[in-house]
This record gives C-alpha cells, structure tokens and sequence, in this order.
C-alpha cells in the first residue's frame, strides 16, 4: 500500500494527556501542518493514546483528551484531505512491532534516555511502558516508512532511538524499514515557560494553544522577571518566538522593547496582543468543529493508517518467524 514512494512521508504525534502549550504547537504541530500543505508530502498525524498510559490512569479523561486533541490539531490547521489523523491504539501493528523491538534493544540501552531519566527523576511513576516508551515510538514512525519527523528538542534522542532499533532488527533479519530523521525547527526548537525553563505540561509553566483570553493573560502575567534589568529576558524571547510566527520583523520587536525599557506590565501586555493574533482565529476554528466530524476523521484515518502498515507487518512476521 506504500503508493507513492517518491514523496516524502511527515509524522508525528503527541500524547493526549492534557491541554497543549504553545510550545506543543510550535515545535511540532506547526511544523508539521506547514509540510502537510506542501503537496511533495505524505503526511500522518497520530494521537499517541498508548503512550498516554503511561501517565495517565482515568479512561474518561483519556476519551476526553483524546477528543480534545483531535479538536486542537483540527482548529490548529490540520486540514483532513492533506493529513491521515489516526489514533495510535487503532492500529495493532504499532502495538506488535514495539514488542518486536523490545526483544532486539537491551535494557542498558533503554536506561540511558533522557526523557525516562528526566521523567522518573520528576516523580512519574518508573513503570515499564515509560521504560520501553522508545520502542513504541520507533513502531509509530517505521511502520509508514516516515521520512521526516517534525519534534520538539527534547525528542531528539527518541529518533537516535528510532533508527537504533532499525539498525538492530536490520543486523538480525535483514533490510526493510526507512530511516527517519528529526526535523527540528530553529528557534522553536525548546520554547521557553513561564518561568524560562522549556514549557512543558510537567513543569506547570505552559501558555495554554486554546485557552481563553483571560487565561493567556494569566500565563502571560505570571512570567518571571528579572528585576536587575530593563529587558524582561522570558517575555522577550517568548515574544521573538511569536513574532516570528506573525511574520514580524525582528527589528520592530527590539524597538518596542527599547520603547518600553523597564515598562514590563506594557510589554507583557504587548505579548498578550500578539498571542490573541495567532491564536484568536484558531479558537474560532475550533468551536465550529462537530462530534461527529471528528468521529469520521479518525474512523477513516484509522482505516488508512491500517492499509499503510499492513505489508509492512506481513513481512515483519515473515522475517522473524511467525507466519507460516
Ligand atoms: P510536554 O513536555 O508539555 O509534556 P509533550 O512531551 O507532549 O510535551 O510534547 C509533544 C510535542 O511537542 C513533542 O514533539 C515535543 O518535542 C514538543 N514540545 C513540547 N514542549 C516543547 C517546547 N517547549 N518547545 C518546543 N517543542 C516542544
Ligand atoms: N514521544 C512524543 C512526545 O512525548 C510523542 C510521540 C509518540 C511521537 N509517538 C511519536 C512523536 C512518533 C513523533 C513520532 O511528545
């Protein structure tokens, strides 16, 4: 089913496991919306509902996320007839080639990512489906031959990861699966918090994609400032960020800043503009998305996503023993 082999082939995908930052849209979904709408790519955009378990322990809240998600994507500019949206758990192959992986890594290696480290290090809980979390992500993205993988910063090492496991099963049973390599966007690369540290939904210091007015301003407000100096530093680069999205120019931003030196209700208040101009339209988007229109997108998504791997999976199980 892998029909046309000379375009490139973009996924990526992001857990549903609470509201997404700007961050999340800027590192990943931004990017991946900008090479769906070149028509040169394939592009696949998954809710990573699996990986989701591995912090998340409340099927209702997953459903609810996994609905919001697929809102967001859509309000943020996935348009359904360029991008197969699908939900992870809806094909088993993802599922099956992990555990496949799984037997080809080795513990010592899966101890050395960052993310586990980090993670464990934060106080999520250390169980083995966070532990093996690569393996899955590897699955998610060889089982399409994906080209291309618009992340984050903090994934780049899942995508050494990825192409570990293929080198592995490579040495064992022979050539089959792409290598895919990260796209990672500079500049958006890690987008800073509130609190200048990268804006994660663990560190508690996200700008929220949809949320209200009044709750962007809060987040926006709540940015820390260093009293010492007349350029507040985190309002400054988060606002060179958006700035850029806007397609603004740098120099007008350093003037506003020169302007308002030490004046940062003003330049908070500026940051708070300029937010509301990219996301504003989205939100607008979003509330005329219906059930049943995201219940369709997945349905037929899922179906697609299946065909796609499928050959894929026969062969697997063929090279490794297990069809007869
Ligand atoms: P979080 O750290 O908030 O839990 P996720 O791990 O769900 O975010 O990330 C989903 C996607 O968004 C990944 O591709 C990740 O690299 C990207 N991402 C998350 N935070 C940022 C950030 N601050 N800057 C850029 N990209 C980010
Ligand atoms: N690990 C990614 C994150 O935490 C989510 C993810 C799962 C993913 N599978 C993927 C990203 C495949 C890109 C490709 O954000």
């Amino acid at each position: 089913m892998l029909s046309s082999l000379s375009k490139k082939r973009i996924l990526t995908g992001l857990q549903p496991s609470g509201a997404l930052h700007i961050g999340n849209y800027l590192g990943a979904l931004k990017p991946l919306i900008d090479l769906s709408n070149d028509p040169e790519n394939e592009t696949f955009l998954m809710v990573a509902d699996y990986h989701a378990l591995t912090s998340v322990r409340d099927g209702n809240q997953l459903r609810e996320h996994t609905h919001q998600i697929v809102r967001d994507y859509l309000a943020a500019g996935v348009n359904k007839d360029n991008v197969t949206l699908f939900r992870q758990s809806e094909n088993p192959h993802h599922m099956e080639l992990s555990w496949v992986f799984n037997c080809l890594v080795t513990v010592p290696f899966l101890m050395q990512a960052h993310s586990y480290k980090d993670k464990v290090a934060k106080g999520m809980d250390a169980n083995a489906g966070l532990f093996t979390y690569p393996m899955l992500m590897a699955a998610d993205i060889v089982l399409y031959d994906i080209d291309f993988v618009p992340v984050g910063e903090d994934q780049r090492q899942h995508l050494e990861y990825t192409r570990e496991a293929v080198t592995k099963f490579h040495n064992a049973y022979g050539e089959l699966f792409k290598e895919p390599k990260e796209v990672i966007v500079k500049g958006v690369g890690v987008v800073p918090g509130t609190d200048g540290q990268k804006m994660s939904k663990s560190y508690k210091n996200t700008i929220p994609l949809f949320g209200t007015r009044e709750e962007i301003q809060k987040a926006v407000m709540s940015i820390v400032t260093d009293s010492s100096g007349d350029k507040p530093e985190h309002v400054f680069n988060i606002h060179t960020i958006i700035y850029r999205v806007l397609g603004k120019s740098q120099v007008e931003l350093d003037a506003l800043y020169h302007e308002h030196t030490g004046k940062y209700k003003a330049l908070k208040d500026a940051l708070v503009e300029d937010i509301e101009k990219v996301v504003a339209p989205m939100r607008e988007r979003r509330a005329a998305i219906t059930d049943d229109q995201i219940r369709r997108i997945l349905m037929s998504g899922a179906e697609k996503a299946r065909a796609e791997s499928a050959l894929k999976m026969t062969v697997v199980r063929e090279r490794i023993g297990i069809s007869f």
